[in-house]
């Protein structure tokens, strides 16, 4: 300059890459962190002895039996996951899916056990009928002659007729042991009617966590192989929501929470971050799930296996997505190797890190 005063360099606009330059600036200002505890692990349990089957379109998933679950427990504390959810692949299956409630069904002795081995160890249950019915569907079916209904169709969803079932289930999980249930089904009414139970037979401590906003999607594909639980007919369109919708979800977590959820679940995940977003924002006060599901799940893997992604880089970026966009917690197929990968990272690799 002529006149020999300096010039910023920088006149004119702003430098956010001064806060990127260093690994431990990076850190410094990382506004979310993965953590083991974030996560809760789904177990699908089934009868017999020393079973692991691993599940083909989930690897490193297994359906266990229920002696296996200790070992499973401890591998879990290890890790630092605080808690499971339990799905179970009855004996028998039949139309309104008896062993759902029964004292000894595999998720009841599941649940003794876990307990058992582990009593810290947050055991949650799934709270539906579609694993226990030989139709596959989420709910009592209008089907016979007379038809129990005959205002609604054939093989329509027996709705309120499904409510009484759903409180029996979740009683019989609170009496072998559960810490919270969680009702799947996208039933009406279904937490209040699980409230009134639970409330009734002494358990108004046991929390409920809904699974309020679920999605009829695609992405279940590889769970209805894990749970044996496809529908025999149909799809459940009639009660899980439209992909397409979004401001409906709101009414949805609103509902739930007026019904008496104490926890609300966004599920998908990814593909559905909008929506996990505008439920945090409209209740910033209330926890909130979301379940990175089987195909999530499955096509992380998948790419992983054939070279195409970084199965780990592509997986913690995912669940880190999904607490970014308001998540306060993940069920997720991935928290053991999660876990895994956020324990054993060396402090190069912590100070490297970009999760
Ligand atoms: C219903 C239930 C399902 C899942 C969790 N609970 C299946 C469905 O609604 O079809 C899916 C979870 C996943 O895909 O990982 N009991």
């Amino acid at each position: 300059m002529s006149d020999g005063k300096k010039v910023s360099k920088s006149q004119g606009f702003r430098r956010t890459r001064r806060l990127r330059r260093t690994a431990g600036l990076r850190r410094l200002v990382q506004e979310n962190r993965l953590d083991p505890s974030d996560f809760i692990y789904p177990l699908f349990l089934r009868h017999g002895k020393g079973i692991r089957h691993e599940i083909p379109s989930m690897p490193s998933c297994y359906q266990l039996s229920v002696d296996q679950l200790a070992a499973e427990a401890e591998e879990l504390s290890n890790l630092g996951i605080p808690g499971v959810i339990l799905f179970g692949i009855p004996a028998e299956k039949d139309p309104i899916g008896r062993e759902n409630f029964a004292e000894d069904g595999i998720v009841q002795q599941g649940i003794r056990q876990l307990k058992a081995v582990d009593p810290d160890l947050t055991v949650i249950t799934d709270v539906c009928l579609c694993e226990y019915t030989d139709h596959g569907h989420c709910g009592l079916i209008n089907h016979g002659d007379p038809r129990p209904r005959p205002t609604l169709p054939e093989g329509a969803i027996l709705n309120d007729e499904t409510l009484e079932i759903l409180g029996r289930v979740a009683q019989s999980h609170a009496d072998a042991g559960a810490d919270m249930v969680a009702p799947s089904g996208m039933i009406d009414g279904m937490v209040l009617a699980i409230r009134q139970a639970l409330d009734q037979a002494g358990f108004e401590h046991l929390p409920i966590l809904s699974y309020a906003v679920k999605y009829a999607s695609s992405f279940y594909g590889p769970f209805r192989d894990a749970a044996e639980s496809p529908p025999q007919f149909g799809d459940r369109r009639s009660h899980q929501m439209d992909p397409a919708n979004q401001r409906i979800a709101l009414r949805e977590a609103a509902i739930d929470l007026e019904e008496g959820a104490d926890i609300l679940m966004v599920k998908p995940a990814l593909p559905y971050l909008d929506v996990l977003s505008d439920i945090r924002d409209r209740h910033p006060e209330v926890p909130l799930a979301a379940y990175q599901v089987s195909g999530e799940y499955a096509m992380l893997k998948a790419a992983g296996q054939q070279g195409w992604l970084d199965e780990r880089g592509a997986a913690l970026e995912s669940l880190l997505a999904i607490k970014r966009a308001g998540a306060s917690f993940i069920l997720t197929y991935y928290a053991k190797q999660a876990a895994r990968w956020l324990r054993h990272q060396t402090k190069e690799e912590v100070l490297a890190a970009e999760v």
